[in-house]
């Protein structure tokens, strides 16, 4: 269902970035940390991350920061928190991201990362669960992300903003993880608008055209990272092989059961590496 209350982002005149520094600026207020280091957006499977990471000194409804929505989705969490990390950095845990596919606009679906941005962070980690390509990626695989193809025909950037994504999917945070856990694989994440799955034929095309990952998040909040001046670190659960890969058909609850069953190793894996940056 469209949740029809007036936003502030769907308003075109809208500055969506005074917005994030509005949102920014409650969050200072809310946790009296001034300066958040590092940003880490959550996605399925990787909430237990938050727990492993360090010290949560604050937990916030998201809905009482200017600008963001209730999670669509139960099982999502709706909440930020501001975590104190043993190496004694901030940092502000993103456990309710907007997807594309809800429809209410690119500014929304960004907006967190800008907010993460307007907190201080320069580095941005952004996690999805995700269908396969590969075919020895069973279900539990973390992968590093390498790159993206954006076949949403969308984009965060408005006006004439022409930004170089080159190394978008820092090399340098790539090679980090890879000390943490020399197995990582990585590949090129395809996001798609969804909510539905891809088609066997899409996943084929997606193939064709050089992906390696599917998903429905991430490419659109990686750009608008870019744009704010964020090193960017992403990170795909692959929770299922993309349609057609198997024979067997998705199901949104095996999605949810492979993020839930691959949890505490990838989120113990991901703290490992947040301590190394
Ligand atoms: N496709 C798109 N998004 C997904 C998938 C998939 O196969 N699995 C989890 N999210």
């Amino acid at each position: 269902m469209t949740d029809h209350a007036a936003h502030p982002l769907d308003d075109p005149a809208a500055d969506p970035f005074a917005l994030a520094a509005e949102a920014a600026a409650q969050i200072a207020a809310i946790t009296g940390v001034e300066k958040h280091d590092i940003a880490l957006t959550l996605g399925s499977g990787w909430a237990k991350a938050a727990d492993l990471i360090g010290e949560t000194t604050h937990t916030i409804a998201a809905t009482d920061v200017a600008g963001f929505s209730k999670p669509a989705l139960s099982g999502h969490v709706g909440t930020l928190r501001s975590v104190l990390l043993p190496s004694g950095k901030r940092a502000l845990v993103i456990g309710a991201r907007t997807h594309y596919y809800e429809g209410h606009g690119v500014r929304r679906v960004v907006h967190s990362v800008r907010t993460a941005a307007a907190a201080g962070a320069s580095i941005m980690i952004l996690t999805n669960g995700a269908g396969g390509i590969k075919e020895h990626w069973t279900p539990g695989t973390p992968v590093l992300i390498s790159d993206h193809l954006n076949l949403t025909a969308d984009s965060p950037l408005e006006g004439a903003t022409f930004i170089d994504l080159t190394d978008l999917y820092s090399q340098r945070l790539r090679a980090i993880a890879r000390e943490i856990d020399p197995g990582l694989d990585e590949g090129v994440y395809v996001q798609n608008r969804g909510p539905h799955y891809e088609t066997p034929a899409e996943v084929q095309m997606a193939k064709a055209m050089g992906g390696h990952i599917v998903g429905m998040s991430t490419a659109l909040e990686a750009i608008a990272a870019r744009q704010s001046g964020m090193e960017v670190l992403g990170l795909s659960l692959i929770t299922n092989l993309g349609a057609g890969i198997s024979p067997e058909p998705l199901s949104h609850g095996e999605v949810i059961q492979a993020g839930k069953d691959a949890e505490p190793v990838i989120s113990a894996l991901l703290a490992r590496i947040v301590a190394a940056l």
